[in-house]
C-alpha cells in the first residue's frame, strides 16, 4: 500500500514554503509513489477538515513563489479560537488525521509550529517537521529557510538607506524583524555596514550608541546607520524581562505563574514600537535630525532567493526519504554539510539565539560596529 500523507505549513509565511511543499510532493510521489493531501491554513484545516489534493500538476510552477500554496495560521490545536472561545481542539485533529488514513503528518513551521508539533506526537501522530522562518531561531539546526532571503531584502534596504542618510547628513534608524533572535539584524547590519547593530542578546544603553554616533561626527561620518532587532532591549528593559521570568519559573502557584506570564505579555505588546521612541531619543541625545524606517512584512514577502530555494528543495526531497524509512517524530535539520533528522522533543520549546561572543559579533566589532553596550566614555 503506498504512503498516504498529510501536509501542512504554519506559523508566519516565509520565502521558500512553496519550494519546499513542491519538493515534498515531487519527491514523495515520484520516487515512492506516495499520496498526498494537503491542509489549508495550519492546524485549522486539520481541525475544519478543510484539503487540498496536492500533486505534480498542483505544485507546477510554484518553486519561485513567495508565501504558501496551503496558506497558514498562527492557530494551536490545544488552543484555538473556535467561536468566541479558546478551546483544545487536538481530539478533533487526532479524527482527522485517522478519517484521511494518514500514515503521517508533514508540517512546515517556525518555533511555535515545532511545539505544537510535539503535542500532536505525543497524541501518537505520526509527525515529520521541516524548520522555516525568517529569525532563525530554531535550534539543532544551522539554518532555517526563509532566513537567506529575508537576510537580502533587509541588506538591500539599507544599501537603499545608506544613501539617502548620507545626503540628509541623518541618521536612519532601521527596525528588522527576528522576534526575540538577533540573526536578522545582526547578519543584514553586517553585510550592509551599519553603524550600530541592536540585538536582542546584547542589551544596550542609548547613551552609549549616542556616543558612537558623535564619535563618527568627529571623524567627519555625516550620517549613520542604526539597525535595531524588534526584540531589542534596552538594559532596564532586559532587567525587568529578568525578573518577570524569574518570577514565572519560581512561581508556587498557576495563579502566580498565570500573573507573570500575562506581565510577560504585556511587556512585550508594549515593546511594540519601542524604535519610534528609540529614534526621538536618539535626535535628542545626538542633537543630529533622525529617521524611522521600520521594515515590516516586506522582510517575509515575494521570490524566495536561490539559496532558499536549494535549502527547501534538498529538505523537501529528503523528507520523502524519511517518510519512506518510516522515521517519526523528527525535526530534518542541516548539519554542515548533510540533512539529518534531530528528535523534535529536543527542539520544541528552545530558541536559537545569537551567543554575545558569536564570531560575526566580533567581526562587526572589529569594523568599528557599536552594539550599544559600550560603557559611556570608553570607545564603542
Ligand atoms: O516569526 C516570523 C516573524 O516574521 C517574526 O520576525 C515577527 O516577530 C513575527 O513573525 C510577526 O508575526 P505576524 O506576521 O503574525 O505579525
Amino acid at each position: 500500500m503506498p504512503q498516504h500523507i498529510g501536509i501542512l505549513t504554519s506559523g508566519g509565511d516565509c520565502p521558500g514554503l512553496n519550494a519546499a511543499i513542491r519538493a515534498v510532493v515531487k519527491a514523495s510521489q515520484d520516487a515512492y509513489g506516495m499520496r498526498l493531501i494537503g491542509f489549508v491554513n495550519g492546524f485549522r484545516g486539520l481541525v475544519q477538515d478543510q484539503t487540498m489534493e496536492l500533486d505534480d500538476k498542483v505544485v507546477s510552477g510554484i518553486l519561485t513563489d513567495g508565501g504558501t500554496i496551503l496558506g497558514t495560521s498562527r492557530d494551536k490545536p490545544h488552543r484555538m479560537p473556535m467561536g468566541g472561545k479558546s478551546r483544545d481542539m487536538t481530539d478533533a485533529i487526532v479524527d482527522t488525521y485517522h478519517r484521511h488514513h494518514l500514515d503521517a503528518l508533514v508540517c512546515l513551521g517556525g518555533g511555535g509550529t515545532q511545539k505544537n508539533a510535539l503535542r500532536l506526537a505525543k497524541a501518537g501522530l505520526h509527525i515529520v517537521t521541516l524548520p522555516k522562518t525568517i529569525d532563525n531561531d530554531i535550534p539543532m539546526t544551522d539554518r532555517s529557510f526563509g532566513f537567506d532571503t529575508a537576510l537580502g531584502i533587509v541588506t538591500e534596504a539599507i544599501d537603499r538607506l545608506h544613501s539617502t542618510a548620507t545626503s540628509h547628513n541623518r541618521i536612519i534608524v532601521v527596525e528588522v524583524m527576528g522576534h526575540r533572535a538577533g540573526w536578522l539584524a545582526l547578519g543584514a547590519g553586517l553585510a550592509g555596514g551599519a553603524d550600530v547593530i541592536l540585538i536582542p542578546e546584547i542589551p544596550y544603553d542609548i547613551e552609549s550608541v549616542a556616543e558612537a554616533i558623535r564619535e563618527r561626527t568627529r571623524r567627519g561620518k555625516r550620517f549613520s546607520i542604526v539597525a535595531v532587532a524588534e526584540g531589542a532591549l534596552s538594559k532596564q528593559d532586559a532587567a525587568r524581562v529578568e525578573s518577570l521570568v524569574e518570577k514565572k519559573h519560581k512561581a508556587d502557584s498557576p495563579k502566580q505563574k498565570e500573573s507573570a506570564s500575562e506581565a510577560l505579555r504585556q511587556f512585550h505588546d508594549d515593546h511594540t514600537g519601542h524604535t519610534i521612541r528609540f529614534t526621538k531619543q536618539l535626535e535628542k541625545l545626538t542633537g543630529q535630525e533622525s529617521r524611522l524606517t521600520i521594515l515590516g512584512h516586506l522582510q517575509r514577502g515575494g521570490t524566495p532567493s536561490a539559496g532558499d530555494r536549494m535549502f527547501a528543495t534538498w529538505l523537501g526531497a529528503h523528507c520523502a526519504n524519511v517518510l519512506q524509512a518510516h522515521t517519526y517524530g523528527v525535526m530534518l535539520a542541516l548539519h554542515d554539510t548533510a540533512i539529518r533528522t534531530v528528535a523534535i522533543e529536543d527542539v520544541a520549546g528552545k530558541k536559537n539565539l545569537v551567543p554575545p561572543d558569536h564570531p560575526l559579533v566580533k567581526a562587526a566589532r572589529l569594523v568599528g560596529t557599536s552594539f550599544g553596550d559600550a560603557p559611556v566614555g570608553s570607545p564603542s
